[in-house]
């Protein structure tokens, strides 16, 4: 699955940033035997705000970005996050036919920017995010976490006014995750996105979130919710971890 913008009708005026609202989402997925993925989700992540979730791995946070995004439907609940939403999916998400800078000005030419323009904002990007001598590789001779860096190119020029970052950062070396959270602080300073970002990594999320949602086990509810103090990131790091353990999620 590659990136995915969800197009706001055309006429429609859409409004600039939009609260995610999750309100009893249920979901099963499969049939043999179904399995129970979401199992009453409530959430709400602010207009403008960076609202992270952890959970254990398989409870079914992927799950609840594609139905945020609205590519899966839920069997019940509601799910909504507005029409100018940017998908960043867990999975490598270039198209293997076009070369980086090619993946990467995508991101604008589908949010309506002429071709020129577009380029020369995906050569910034690519810039931005330590990728520069790379424009004209493919993806096959990239690494993962420059795979993922074009990933995450390709969303910052989306336009999109709420971005689903579904563990953006998951590929990269210590060094470059944190070089990469810099670049994300500042984009959001800048540009202010709602940005709900899946992460495994407790101190990824206190560092970049204002609140962390905890997640139990599948089928997932958050079962938690920690504000992040920014003057005590152990103590909000432990905070999420006790709300963890509480839960089952950790041992
Ligand atoms: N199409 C499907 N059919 C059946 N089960 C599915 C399907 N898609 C996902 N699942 C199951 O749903 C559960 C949640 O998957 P999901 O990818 O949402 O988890 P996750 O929390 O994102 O995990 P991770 O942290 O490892 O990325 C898993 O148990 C998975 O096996
Ligand atoms: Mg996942």
């Amino acid at each position: 699955m590659n990136l995915l913008w969800v197009m706001p009708a055309k006429g429609v005026d859409v409004p600039h940033g939009h609260d995610i609202r999750v309100s009893g989402a249920r979901l099963a997925l499969g049939d043999d035997p179904p399995v129970d993925v979401l199992g009453g989700v409530d959430l709400r992540a602010p207009v403008g705000e960076v609202t992270a979730i952890v959970g254990p791995s398989g409870c079914g946070k992927s799950t609840l970005l594609d139905a945020i995004a609205g590519l899966i439907p839920l069997d019940a609940g509601t799910a909504d996050a507005g029409h100018d939403v940017a998908l960043m999916p867990q999975r490598d998400a270039l198209l293997p036919w076009l070369c980086l800078e090619e993946n990467v000005a995508l991101g604008a030419r589908l949010s309506g920017m002429p071709a020129r323009d577009a380029r020369d904002a995906a050569t910034r990007a690519l810039q931005r995010l330590g990728l520069a001598g790379f424009a004209r590789h493919y993806p096959h001779a990239l690494s993962g976490g420059m795979r993922q860096r074009g990933a995450l190119a390709r969303t910052l020029l989306s336009g999109r006014s709420t971005w689903l970052l579904d563990e953006p950062f998951g590929a990269l070396d210590a060094l470059t995750r944190s070089e990469m959270h810099a670049v994300l602080r500042q984009l959001h300073a800048q540009e202010g996105p709602t940005i709900l970002l899946v992460t495994h990594d407790i101190a990824e999320a206190v560092a970049l979130a204002a609140r962390v949602l905890v997640a139990g086990p599948r089928p997932m509810r958050i079962v938690h919710q920690v504000p992040v103090d920014p003057d005590d990131a152990a103590g909000t790091g432990r905070a999420v971890l006790d709300a963890l353990r509480a839960a089952g999620a950790v041992a």
